[in-house]
């Protein structure tokens, strides 16, 4: 009887090729990682060193060229379409450099459309929604469309919605590259304890240094290899050995 941390994804021997004309392009190339259940977890790396590619991965809209995701026990290569749009919507949220709101539908519209495919009913949602955008501080901003929104109030809403349906993770890319510090500031203050109090495991893409400084865990992408960083403080989760174990051991 142990007490075991399982990681919510197991990557092992991850390779993603693109064939491009006739040259192969390695994406993503030989990649092992295993990710925990609230860890924030940083992704850093030149521009086209495969970043967008891995979060594809791990979101389940891509499959590896060879290799194996498994989600929550699942592999993700081995399901049918169905189950995979399945996951994406209840396990999985998205949050995008550009927001990705509907310009003509307000703050809480946007996160009421995510639960659509949960199908339920349209009070319900729109009373989830109303929490949702209170604990991102837009309580006030409801009713609001996009276009009357700050770029960082409208990042808020996209983190809301992505966290409409209780997603086990969410993945950002690049999700304070048009904000400026402070609205940043605060979008690392919502992460953070999305990953702390919530147990949401966040994997996000950056390149601005104070960004990936929210991080438990820092990952450098390097022409598809991704490696551990020198100066992240980061060790797995081990088992815990129950407490008898340790009695009458010293
Ligand atoms: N659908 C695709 N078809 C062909 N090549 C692609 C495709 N997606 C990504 N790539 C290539 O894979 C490499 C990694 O891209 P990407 O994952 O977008 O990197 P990053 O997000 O780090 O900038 C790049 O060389 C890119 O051109
Ligand atoms: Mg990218």
């Amino acid at each position: 009887m142990e007490t075991t941390t399982e990681p919510l994804y197991r990557l092992k021997a991850v390779d993603r090729y693109f064939r491009v004309g006739s040259a192969e392009v390695r994406a993503v190339d030989n990649v092992d990682l295993e990710l925990y259940p609230g860890e924030l977890v940083a992704i850093e790396g030149p521009s086209g060193s495969g970043k967008s590619t891995m979060l594809q991965l791990l979101g389940a809209l891509d499959k590896p060229s060879r290799g194996s995701v498994v989600f929550d026990g699942r592999d993700l290569s081995k399901l049918e379409d169905g189950e995979l749009t399945s996951i994406r919507a209840r396990d999985i949220g998205f949050v995008f450099q550009a927001f990705n709101l509907i310009p003509t539908l307000t703050a809480s519209e946007n996160v009421e459309i995510a639960m659509v495919p949960l199908k339920e009913g349209k009070a319900q949602r729109r009373q989830r929604a109303a929490e949702l955008l209170d604990q991102v501080g837009l309580s006030e901003r409801t009713r609001h469309l996009p276009s009357l929104l700050s770029g960082g109030e409208q990042q808020r809403v996209a983190i809301a919605r992505a966290m409409a349906n209780k997603p086990r993770v969410i993945l950002a890319d690049e999700p304070t590259g048009n904000l400026d510090s402070r609205s940043s500031e605060e979008i690392g203050t919502i992460l953070r304890s999305l990953a702390a109090e919530h147990g949401v495991t966040v994997i996000l893409v950056t390149h601005a240094d104070n960004v990936a400084g929210w991080a438990h865990r820092r990952l450098a992408m390097h022409d598809g290899q991704l490696s551990e960083r020198d100066d992240s403080q980061w060790t797995a989760p081990r088992a815990v050995p129950p407490p008898e174990a340790s009695v009458g051991s010293g």
